[in-house]
């Protein structure tokens, strides 16, 4: 048995024991976009801190914790905080609550993310749906000996994002009145935001936003094929695009802004997915 699938089978029995997950939606909550997990109705909560194997969050507005319950009459199993790269957790770390919801027999999954908009034609504010990515982080959640109990050794990835749920994203967000982009998610490592000259370069090789999140996880879903899309947030234009300096306050004051946006759209796409 693999080191990671013997982790991953540790929290999954622990969390086992506090709520049954089978044939939720999962849905990894970005920056600034927790809210979400307020709205989720017979809650049961845990803390990240509480579960074995789990490490612990260091980010401002990321609480830690894992709900699972029932949102728009949907079961769902939410993370409330994730883990970054940036804060020294290696890839494999920041992945491994994907694996632990494919063992808890979670059906699919969104993971949203806060980004810098790349592309000119964007706003902050502006939603985007992942339909593929860039991972620019200078590692890999599947590197190392392969965990074959999840999944194969050289994973495809012309299908990483579901191409149905991108059309349900599409649908659910005209329905819902929003000025809705598809477009590629770019990983940085971090956490500095970018220069001028790396969004120059993130634009060349066509990205449309930039972030330091969310492909970690996408890699090791597509690995043990659990079904997903990614909402990013585009809380500002990335540097040098306007020439306005970058803050995290932005971010997150962004993120609030269209929170309400953000959260139904998830609300109504879980329905379909
Ligand atoms: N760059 C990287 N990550 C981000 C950004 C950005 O501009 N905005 C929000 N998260």
């Amino acid at each position: 048995m693999s080191d990671i699938y013997k982790r991953c089978l540790q929290s999954a029995e622990y969390l086992k024991n506090c709520f049954d997950a089978k044939d939720a939606i999962g849905i990894i909550l970005g920056s600034g976009l927790g809210e979400l997990a307020n709205e989720i109705e017979d809650a049961v909560t845990v803390n990240y801190a509480d579960i074995p194997n789990f490490p612990k969050t260091t980010v401002p507005g990321h609480a830690g914790q894992l709900i699972c319950g029932t949102l728009n009459g949907v079961k769902v199993l939410c993370m409330k905080g994730r883990f970054h790269f940036y804060e020294g957790h290696d890839m494999k770390t920041v992945a491994m609550p994907v694996r632990v919801m494919k063992l808890l027999g979670v059906k699919a999954i969104i993971v949203t993310n806060a980004a810098g908009g790349v592309n000119r034609t964007f706003k902050p504010g502006t939603l985007m749906i992942i339909n593929d990515f860039i991972n620019f982080m200078g590692d890999n959640p599947l590197y190392g000996p392969n965990a074959d109990e999840f999944g194969p050794r050289f994973p495809d990835m012309t299908k990483a994002i579901d191409a149905g749920f991108v059309q349900i994203a599409e649908d659910c967000a005209k329905e819902l009145d929003i000025d809705i982009r598809k477009g590629v998610y770019m990983s940085f490592r971090g956490p500095n935001f970018e220069t001028p000259a790396e969004i120059r370069f993130a634009e060349t090789i066509g990205a449309d936003a930039v972030g330091m999140s969310t492909v970690p996880e996408l890699l090791t879903a597509r690995h043990c094929s659990l079904p997903a899309v990614g909402i990013s947030c585009i809380t500002n234009m990335a540097a040098g695009i306007t020439g306005e300096e970058l803050t995290h306050e932005e971010v997150q004051e962004t993120a609030d802004r269209v929170k309400d946006q953000f959260k139904g759209l998830v609300k109504t796409m879980i329905t379909r997915m």
